[in-house]
């Protein structure tokens, strides 16, 4: 009996640690293409610079960073079909060396070396996204939020644009740390 409750002491120990399930912070909603454009020029985007986006979709703001923009762009998104479809059309437009999307969770990664940050998510989801960049980023990091603002950051700068031809509005919020 001892040497029974031993080994299953034994087998728990050598267990691998239980996966943290990736908590969706946002349903898929994609920024129309010329949104991205005004996002990423709000942001102030120089050739070089560094951006990440967080839960990127289908990749299209990583994307434009990098061709458009001439930026290192870096998107992080847990949805599988996403990720894939962000990454081959990366391929496709042989943007590898300046282009890519992490498969996994936005809360899990390092976005210390970013000048800047864009965000699509919801309210509740910048609480929780707000504390990991006040830890991160370095200063002068720029942070982009389409539609939502970060509750108790000021924003340097918001733009609305009122209609987007299909009756959406939009909202742009540029904070600096
Ligand atoms: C509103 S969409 C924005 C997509 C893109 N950034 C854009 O503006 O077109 C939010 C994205 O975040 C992704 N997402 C939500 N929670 C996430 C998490 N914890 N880690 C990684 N991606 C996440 C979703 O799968 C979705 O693709």
């Amino acid at each position: 009996m001892l040497r029974i409750a031993a080994s299953l002491v034994l087998l728990a120990a050598a267990a691998p640690a239980q996966e943290k399930k990736t908590e969706k912070l946002a349903p898929y909603y994609p920024t129309p293409e010329f949104v991205v454009n005004k996002m990423l020029e709000f942001g102030g985007l120089k050739r070089g610079e560094k951006m990440f986006d967080l839960g990127s979709g289908d990749g299209r703001i990583v994307i434009m960073a990098a061709q458009k923009f001439g930026a290192n762009a870096t998107g992080v998104e847990m949805d599988n079909d996403l990720w894939k479809q962000s990454m081959d059309k990366i391929r496709s437009l042989g943007l590898e060396k300046t282009a890519r999307i992490i498969h996994g969770d936005i809360t899990t990664q390092d976005y210390s070396s970013a000048d800047l940050i864009t965000v699509y998510l919801l309210p509740t989801s910048n609480d929780k996204v707000s504390p990991i960049l006040e830890k991160q980023l370095k200063k002068g990091t720029r942070i982009v939020s389409h539609d939502f603002e970060f509750s108790g950051w000021k924003p340097e700068k918001t733009e609305t644009i009122d209609d987007d031809g299909e009756g959406r509005s939009h909202t742009l919020y540029l904070y600096r740390r």
